[in-house]
C-alpha cells in the first residue's frame, strides 16, 4: 500500500489525509475535529477565513489534553487571509490563527490566495457597490514575512494556494525559503497536468482542495455543470469494483500520487468513511479513466465579485 505522509522540502512529513474545515461551522466543528482525531486523522486543514478555528483550537486542547496524542503526531496548517497582504499585518495575523487554534507552533502556514485586499479595520470581503476591493501588495513582499514566521521558529514551513506556474515561477526567484506546498483545487473533472508536474520538479508538494467538487456549493445560474463527482458513473463503477465508495475513490485517486488531500465532512460517518483509504490499490489503468474525466470543471469561484479583475488573480481559465 502506498505511503502516509509527504516529505516536503523542509524535511519535515505532512499526512496525506487531512480534514478539510471550510464551511464547517463553529457549532458542529469542534466535535467533527474529535470525531476525526479518534478515526485516526492527523493532518487538519484551517484558515482565518473560515471563522472556526477557535473551536478547531477546542478539539486540540481536549485530545492533547488526555495525554493519548501528543503535539508532535498533530500536523496543523492554516493559512493567511487576502486582507493581511501588508508585510506588517503578517504576524498579527498569523498570532491570531495560533491563538485560536490554542497552539503554541503551526506546521504550516499557506498564503491563502496570491491576491490582496486593503486591510480595512480587519473586514474579510472589503467591498464597495458590490465589489471587492483590491490591494496592489506584492505576495513576494507578504511572502519575506511569511519567511520570518519560520525564523521565528513559529510555524514549520510555509506555503501557498491557487498560485499558478508563473506565479511560483517568480516567488522561487525571489525566496529565501521555498513554498512547500501549493494547496490548489484537484478533482477528476480539474486534474491540472501542468501544475501538477511542474509543482512535483520543483519539489513543491500538492494539496488537493475540494476532492469532491465541493458539491455543497451552489452552482451559479447558467453554468453547465457536469454531473456531480460523487454521482458520476465512471467514479461509482470503480468504487463498486473495489467494494468502497466514491468518496473512498476519490480521495485515493489523490494520495496513491503522493498528493495530500483535505476531504471536508462535519458528518461523523463520513468523517471515518472518508479514513478508510488504505485498504485498497486503484490500477494504473483506473487512475488514468479517472484522468481522463478532465474537463476543467473548476467548482471554488475566485472571479466571483469583480475578482478576476486583481493584477494577481491566478486562473486564466475563469
Ligand atoms: N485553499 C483554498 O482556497 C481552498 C478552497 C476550497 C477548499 N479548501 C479546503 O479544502 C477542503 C475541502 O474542500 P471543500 O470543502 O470545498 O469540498 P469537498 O471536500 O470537495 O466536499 C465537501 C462536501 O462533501 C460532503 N461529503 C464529505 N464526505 C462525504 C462522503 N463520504 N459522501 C458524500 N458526501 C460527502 C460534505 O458534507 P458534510 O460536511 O455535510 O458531511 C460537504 O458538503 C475545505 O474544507 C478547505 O479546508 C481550500
Amino acid at each position: 500500500m502506498s505511503s502516509k505522509a509527504v516529505t516536503l522540502l523542509s524535511g519535515r512529513c505532512m499526512p496525506l489525509l487531512g480534514l478539510g474545515t471550510w464551511q464547517a461551522p463553529p457549532g458542529v466543528v469542534q466535535e467533527a475535529a474529535e470525531v476525526a482525531l479518534d478515526a485516526g486523522y492527523r493532518h487538519f486543514d484551517c484558515a482565518y477565513f473560515y471563522q472556526n478555528e477557535a473551536e478547531i483550537g477546542a478539539a486540540f486542547q481536549k485530545k492533547l489534553g488526555e495525554g493519548r496524542l501528543a503535539r508532535d503526531e498533530l500536523y496543523v496548517a492554516s493559512k493567511l487571509w487576502n486582507s493581511f497582504h501588508a508585510p506588517q499585518d503578517v504576524k498579527p495575523a498569523f498570532l491570531k490563527s495560533l491563538m485560536m487554534l490554542k497552539l503554541d507552533y503551526l506546521d504550516l502556514y499557506l498564503m491563502h490566495s496570491p491576491m490582496g485586499f486593503p486591510n480595512i479595520n480587519g473586514e474579510l470581503m472589503p467591498q464597495k457597490d458590490g465589489l471587492l476591493l483590491q490591494s496592489d501588495v506584492d505576495y513576494v513582499n507578504t511572502w519575506r514575512a511569511m519567511e520570518e514566521l519560520v525564523e521565528e521558529g513559529l510555524v514549520k514551513s510555509v506555503g501557498v494556494s491557487n498560485f499558478n506556474i508563473s506565479q511560483l515561477e517568480r516567488l522561487l526567484s525571489a525566496c529565501r525559503i521555498q513554498p512547500a506546498v501549493n494547496q490548489v483545487e484537484l478533482h477528476p473533472y480539474l486534474t491540472q497536468p501542468r501544475l501538477v508536474e511542474y509543482c512535483k520538479s520543483k519539489g513543491i508538494a500538492l494539496t488537493a482542495y475540494s476532492p469532491f467538487g465541493c458539491p455543497a456549493l451552489p452552482s451559479p445560474p447558467g453554468e453547465n455543470r457536469p454531473e456531480p463527482l460523487l454521482e458520476n458513473p465512471t467514479v461509482n463503477e470503480i468504487a463498486q469494483k473495489h467494494g468502497k465508495t466514491s468518496a473512498q475513490v476519490l480521495i485515493r485517486f489523490h494520495i496513491q500520487r503522493g498528493i495530500a488531500t483535505i476531504p471536508k465532512s462535519i458528518t461523523p460517518s463520513r468523517i471515518v468513511e472518508n479514513a478508510q483509504v488504505y485498504d485498497f490499490h486503484l490500477t494504473d489503468k483506473e487512475i488514468q479513466t479517472l484522468e481522463g474525466l478532465n474537463c476543467n470543471a473548476r467548482f471554488i469561484k475566485w472571479n466571483l465579485l469583480g475578482m478576476e479583475t486583481h493584477k494577481h488573480f491566478p486562473f486564466g481559465d475563469q
